[in-house]
Parts: structure tokens; C-alpha cells; sequence
């Protein structure tokens, strides 16, 4: 498997587009296997991709969750396409804008009203600032990966002090630890921005827990729905766990890769927008719109979902048979539409150096797992698709034990018969 078009575009974007540079210096590092990985795409069709070198690949990682029913998918593309034809960039309302909330709000729980935006940093963002309109309130509390915003990013530089100080964080499934946050800061908290599960999932009256304490502080609760709409259920994980937050992010899977979030919540909250500024130019374009209704309706109308949870079980069954059967100390983990395998070999160093023996195994049978970021399954995705998945994570237990990783007595033993 071919690499040499990938790297050498690699090396030019270096010098010249700072995200790929930073990419390189800081992301690949980690997230991908450098050297084993393509960089370039060149076309994606279904469940699959293809490199710049003409290598193709079975996707899990669909474009960070966006792709819902699978690459190019005819239908929302036509919608797209359907639009830009008729001029998707006037300035003004087109129809399709008021006819894709009205949709959301017959299935998105607690959803009285709703905006449409165009990233998920956007919804998120605009959550908070109306929040803190509403609320008067400044104080922030958050959980899990919500944007790059001064108020969320992952990293210090660059973000003032002062935005910092005003954002508090707690253990997720550790309700005490957020009674700890609210007794510190009595009466200041204007929301609690969280995703309502990354990998571990909420413990049993956890979520429950976190909308009574919010609402018995007076603050404002939303879920950032940004992974888990339109995956986990059409109603996401509060459909899900029925549990109602007072807003909601929610953005990829709703238009099946094409740029559009929406804030859903209550009336009262959202209407604050009277006096909050928020707005891009962008934000009336159809395009995405268009492709946002398309997915929606087909997620609705179909048994999309359902294949996506069929698909992510088998994907969990197969996996948690070879863990098993190697005796590795992996653990399969996630809700089946958004599976993920964590590796527990002891140290941060010791589980790279078994993610980079694995990963670059099964990346060398065309099979595009992320290592670092979990996993998604597309409408798209057939059981041909997932035996073949799970033959490469085979091969990449066989690659532990041939890298010394794991002892090789772990190597399955053939039955008698030779099978
Ligand atoms: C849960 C969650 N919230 C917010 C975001 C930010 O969205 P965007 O990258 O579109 O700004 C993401 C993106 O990965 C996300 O997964």
C-alpha cells in the first residue's frame, strides 16, 4: 500500500497552509499513525474512500461522525445540488429554512424553538452567550469537547485569563464533584454545557442527577448533542436516556458531512436572541440547509438507524470475541453506533506503542480505524463490511504478538480439525 502521493502533498501543504502544518507538528503525532496513514483524500463513495494514491479504504471515522448514511449519498446531494441551482446564497430567508426547524422541533425533545448555524463551535458558542444573557449570570460549567472558543478551547494559549477564570469543569459520572463546583460559585452559574456521554457512558441516575442539580441552581442545562444527534437516536441521547436539557447543540449527522449546526431549547431561552448578537453572513445560505432536510427525512423515514445499531453490534461482537480470544487487555467500549476500543496495556506510552502495532495493521488492510477518537458506522455500512473490519482487527492482535507486545502464547490455537 502505496503512500508516496499522500506524503509528498503532505510535505508541500507543510510550508504553506498553517492548519496542515500544525497538523503535522501537533496532531499526527498522536492521533493518527504517522507513516502508515493516508493524508490526501481523493474521493469518497458509501461506506469507503479513496486515497490520492489510488489506495481505498472501509471508512469508521466518516469525516468526525458527519456522515450519517454514507459518503455522496444520491439523495442529499441532489438536495444540495437542487438548491444551488436555484441561487442557495441571497441574504434573505429562503423556505427551506423555516421548513427544516419545523422539522426538528417534531423530534428533537424539548425543542420549542430552534436556530440554524453553521459549525458546532457556533452552537455551542451561541448556547453559552444566551445563556449568560438570560441568565445574567456570567460563570460557565463544562464536560467534554465542545469547540475551539475562548471559553472551551483545549489549549491555554492565546485565551485571556479572565475568559478562563469564568469556566469550571467536573468528573463526568461523579455527581459530587459537580455539587462541589455549584457550592463554590453560588448563584453565578449561567448553564452547564455537556455532552451528555464521550466514550463511558452516564451511570445509571447520572444525567438524571445533573438536570436536578442545574435546575435547583437556576442554571440553564445543555446537551451538546454535537456526536450524539442523530446517531444515537433521531432524538439523540436525550431521547435516548430521556432525560430534556434547556438547549441543545446539534450539528454533523444532521447533514450527512455538510456544514450546518442548530441550537433547539426553549422559547423563553431563545429568545433572548432579541438582544444577544450573534450572526455570520453565511448563516442564511440554503446549501446546507437543503442537505439537512434531505438527511433528516431519510433518517426518518427510514430504518437507517436501526441498520447503524445493527452494524456497530456486530462490529462490538466481533471485537469483544477477539479481545477474548487473545487475552488482550482491550476493551470495547461505546454505544454501538459510536464504538471505540481502549487499550489498557499500562502506561501512555505502553498503549501508543500498542495502538501504533495495531492500527498499523489494520490500516494496512484498508480498513480506516481512528486510534485516537472513536469510531462511527454509517447507513452505508454492509456485514460484508464489518466481517471484513473485524478480520483486520485479527490481524491486528496477530501484529501485538508479532511486535512482542503481547506473549505469544495469546496466539489462537487451531481446533483439531484445522478450522
Ligand atoms: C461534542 C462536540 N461539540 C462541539 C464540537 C465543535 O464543532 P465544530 O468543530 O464544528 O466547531 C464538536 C466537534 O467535534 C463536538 O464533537
Amino acid at each position: 500500500m502505496g503512500l508516496d502521493r499522500s506524503f509528498a502533498l503532505d510535505r508541500r501543504a507543510e510550508r504553506i497552509d498553517a492548519l496542515a502544518a500544525k497538523r503535522k507538528k501537533v496532531i499526527a503525532a498522536d492521533q493518527m499513525i504517522e507513516g502508515h496513514y493516508p493524508v490526501f483524500a481523493e474521493r469518497a463513495h458509501g461506506a469507503h474512500f479513496w486515497d490520492v494514491d489510488g489506495n481505498k479504504y472501509l471508512d469508521f471515522f466518516l469525516s468526525y461522525g458527519t456522515v450519517v448514511l454514507g459518503h455522496a449519498d444520491p439523495d442529499v446531494d441532489e438536495a444540495v445540488v437542487r438548491e444551488i441551482r436555484r441561487g442557495f446564497a441571497v441574504g434573505l430567508m429562503k423556505p427551506v429554512q423555516s421548513e427544516l426547524i419545523a422539522e426538528l422541533l417534531e423530534f428533537v425533545p424539548g425543542a420549542e424553538m430552534g436556530m440554524l448555524l453553521k459549525t458546532g463551535s457556533d452552537a455551542t458558542g451561541a448556547a453559552v452567550r444566551l445563556s449568560r444573557a438570560f441568565t445574567g449570570r456570567d460563570r460557565v460549567v463544562r464536560w467534554g469537547y465542545n469547540g475551539w472558543h475562548d471559553w472551551c478551547a483545549q489549549w491555554d494559549h492565546g485565551i485571556p485569563a479572565v475568559s478562563r477564570a469564568l469556566v469550571d469543569s467536573f468528573t463526568y459520572n461523579d455527581l459530587d464533584s459537580l455539587r462541589t463546583v455549584f457550592a463554590r460559585h453560588p448563584g453565578q452559574i449561567a448553564c452547564l454545557v455537556m455532552m451528555p456521554f464521550m466514550i463511558e457512558r452516564p451511570a445509571p441516575g447520572f444525567l438524571e442527577g445533573v438536570r436536578e442539580l442545574t435546575r435547583e441552581h437556576g442554571t440553564l442545562l445543555v446537551f451538546d448533542e454535537i456526536r450524539s444527534g442523530f446517531r444515537l437516536a433521531l432524538g439523540g441521547a436525550q431521547e435516548y436516556y430521556g432525560v430534556t436539557a434547556d438547549l441543545v447543540t446539534l450539528s454533523k449527522a444532521f447533514a450527512n458531512g455538510y456544514a450546518i449546526s442548530a441550537l433547539t431549547g426553549r422559547a423563553d431561552v431563545l429568545r433572548t436572541l432579541e438582544r444577544v448578537h450573534i450572526s455570520s453572513t453565511y448563516y442564511a445560505n440554503a446549501d446546507a440547509m437543503a442537505a439537512a432536510l434531505a438527511t433528516v427525512r431519510k433518517l426518518r423515514g427510514g430504518d437507517h438507524l436501526k441498520r447503524i445499531w445493527r452494524m456497530g453490534e456486530r462490529l462490538q461482537d466481533g471485537l469483544r470475541s477477539l479481545t477474548a480470544e487473545f487475552g488482550a487487555p482491550v476493551d470495547v467500549v461505546g454505544h454501538p453506533p459510536m464504538p471505540f476500543l481502549d487499550f489498557r496495556f499500562g502506561d501512555g506510552d505502553a498503549d501508543q506503542r500498542a495502538k501504533r502495532s495495531f492500527y498499523a495493521a489494520t490500516i494496512r488492510e484498508g480498513v480506516f480505524l481512528h486510534p485516537n477518537h472513536h469510531w462511527f458506522i454509517a447507513a452505508a455500512t454492509t456485514d460484508d463490511d464489518i466481517d471484513r473490519a473485524v478480520g483486520a482487527a485479527r490481524r491486528g492482535f496477530e501484529a501485538l504478538i508479532a511486535d512482542g507486545l503481547l506473549p505469544a502464547d495469546r496466539r489462537p490455537r487451531k481446533k483439531e480439525d484445522g478450522t
